[in-house]
């Protein structure tokens, strides 16, 4: 158990597209463990694998109902549209709006390689579309509807 260094916008690695899980070593586990200890640390909801620097297809969320890790994530179905205030670990004290589905429907593997099929609403579903962004090397900054403002404060009239 280590808490990993989070990489920071403009580092060229966030940009880079993440490649999936064959098998499940000791290391991948090793690395899901970091990650939620790095996660926690930060006072994060989720985080994806490429943010502390290792491009493999893995997010862990937490939404306060308990740790999520999702190996190889795919959203199969989406639907609906909610738009709110979004931040990231890698994007310290800021934060802007982002509209996301409502609702989203995913598979994924689990650490035990076990395989899953979910459906999320609300904050999971836009943390789950935020993190599998990550493995794509897409930020929240990119779709960003106005400008960021501090974390924590109204967003500034323009
Ligand atoms: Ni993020």
């Amino acid at each position: 158990m280590a808490i990993r260094t989070i990489r920071t916008e403009g580092d060229e690695i966030l940009r880079k597209n993440c490649r999936e899980i064959k098998e499940i070593t000791p290391r991948i586990k090793e690395l899901i463990e970091d990650m939620l200890d790095t996660m926690y640390e930060a006072d994060g909801v989720g985080l994806a694998a490429p943010q502390v620097g290792v491009l493999k297809r893995i997010v862990v969320i937490d939404v306060g109902e308990g740790p999520v890790v999702m190996i190889n994530p795919k959203i199969i179905e989406s639907s609906g549209e909610q738009t709110g205030d979004e931040g990231c670990l890698s994007v310290p004290g800021m934060a802007g709006k982002v509209t996301r589905p409502q609702y989203v429907k995913a598979t994924y593997c689990d650490e035990e390689g076990d395989e899953y099929e979910i459906e999320a609403e609300d904050l999971f579903a836009r943390a789950i579309c935020h993190e599998l962004d990550h493995l794509d090397g897409k930020l929240y900054v990119d779709i960003v509807e106005g400008s960021l403002h501090r974390a924590g404060e109204p967003e500034e009239e323009e």
